[in-house]
């Protein structure tokens, strides 16, 4: 039975086998000396990866970028054409040829019926900007990726984390600025000419330059969003997840500094705190908004910093006791009944107290006095 199904497909898988076997290579070396703009190394898993020719855009070439980084396709062979034939022969194909397909490995953004967002595609992440090729080899690929060039594992919560993180502010700007999506409403007030993809613009030939081959500046865009994007991959890896685990054990811990749950204490001064503290408050779904941060500074002294009313913004949540601003040490230290003071910004919003227990009362005494107003005349 089995076998009169397969019959048909005999010939072809004869003919299948001597190709691979035995006229591949010799057809693989031909070509690639007739074919001098390809870009390839000089150790070939025989992959090809598919683009378009002609003017290049951040999109495809980081999309490329990313691709490459993927053990099937650290090898292969960027063809960049925009001749269907020469695309289908692609085991992969981003930003021409007119498909978006995953399971075929098609890539474009741009048939007239592609609307995809992150958003639309994976409907548990908030992007709504229209994906260009950058943006869907990152969606499908970028767990991956990212596996690769940190050595994180594909379940590790810290790998989603970054997955999302470089989403937002890396890949998401070129999927905008490829799709024409401006920033904001209205006209800018200046222009911004140096992000990565009129960077990559700038290395295509000049109108007016004698030779118009793109290949060259190509690799050098290849390269320069490849070196940009795991700069920035090491910078998110390195420094800014490490203060968001600080953050994050802070937030867990809070209740043990004061039972309020509104104090932060951090034993080390200097970690960028507040990005972390308001998507963790959200992720670790925190009632109580946290209202100050106690850390060292670089005398030994205690801060009190409080926790601003939103990330750009000077407004706080709970600003220290008005009647303490401005004033300094002893002055201080008199005025609040508690020693030790230091200071208080004129503006309320950091303080420093020679002690962490000195800090923490501190915040404790902002925070009974915003519970209770003081009643009339006492203070
Ligand atoms: C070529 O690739 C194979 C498989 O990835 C690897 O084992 C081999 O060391 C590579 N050779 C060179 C010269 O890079
Ligand atoms: C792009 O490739 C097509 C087909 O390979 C070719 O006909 C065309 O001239 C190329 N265009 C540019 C701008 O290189
Ligand atoms: C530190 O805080 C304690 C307790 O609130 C207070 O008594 C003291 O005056 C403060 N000292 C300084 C230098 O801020």
């Amino acid at each position: 039975m089995l076998w009169a199904i397969f019959a048909p497909f005999f010939p072809y898988l004869f003919l299948h086998c001597l190709y691979t076997l035995i006229l591949s290579p010799f057809l693989r070396k031909k070509y690639m000396s007739t074919e001098p703009k390809r870009i390839r190394t000089d150790n070939m898993t025989g992959k090809k990866i598919g683009t378009h020719n002609g003017t290049f855009h951040c999109d495809e070439v980081l999309a490329c970028f990313f691709l490459r980084q993927l053990p099937e396709y650290t090898d292969a062979e960027i063809i960049r054409t925009r001749d269907p034939a020469q695309l289908a022969e692609c085991d992969i194909v981003v930003d021409v040829g007119g498909e978006f397909d995953p399971k075929r490995h098609r890539y474009d953004h741009h048939q007239r019926t592609f609307t995809e967002t992150f958003h639309s595609l994976c409907p548990e992440k908030p992007w709504v900007t229209k994906l260009s090729s950058a943006g869907l080899v990152y969606l499908h690929f970028g767990r991956r990726l990212l596996t690769q060039l940190t050595q994180l594992k594909e379940d590790d919560r810290q790998l989603e984390v970054l997955y999302d993180k470089l989403y937002e502010n890396f890949v998401e700007e070129v999927d905008a600025v490829d799709n024409g999506i401006s920033q904001c409403e209205g006209e800018a007030r200046y222009t911004v000419s140096t992000t990565l993809s009129a960077r990559v613009g700038h290395l295509n030939p000049r109108w007016n330059s004698k030779s118009q081959d793109t290949e060259e500046g190509f690799r050098k865009a290849l390269k320069m969003v490849g070196e940009e994007f795991i700069d920035r991959l090491d910078f998110y890896k390195s420094s800014w997840l490490p203060a968001r685990t600080v953050v994050e054990e802070a937030v867990k811990q809070r209740h043990q500094i004061d039972p309020s749950g509104e104090v932060l204490l951090f034993s080390q001064g200097g970690c960028p705190w507040k990005e972390h503290l308001f998507a963790l408050e959200k992720d670790l779904q925190v009632e109580t908004p946290i209202k100050f941060v106690l850390y060292p500074d670089q005398n030994g002294q205690w801060r009190i910093q409080c926790v601003p009313a939103g990330l750009n913004t000077f407004q706080n949540r709970l600003s220290l006791l008005e009647e303490w601003r401005g004033v300094r040490d002893e002055a201080l230290s008199e005025l609040s009944g508690i020693k030790d003071c230091i200071f208080v910004h004129a503006s309320g919003f950091i303080g420093g107290n020679k002690t962490q227990e000195g800090a923490l009362e501190m915040a404790r005494r902002t925070l009974q006095a915003a519970v209770q107003p003081p009643a009339n005349g006492s203070s």
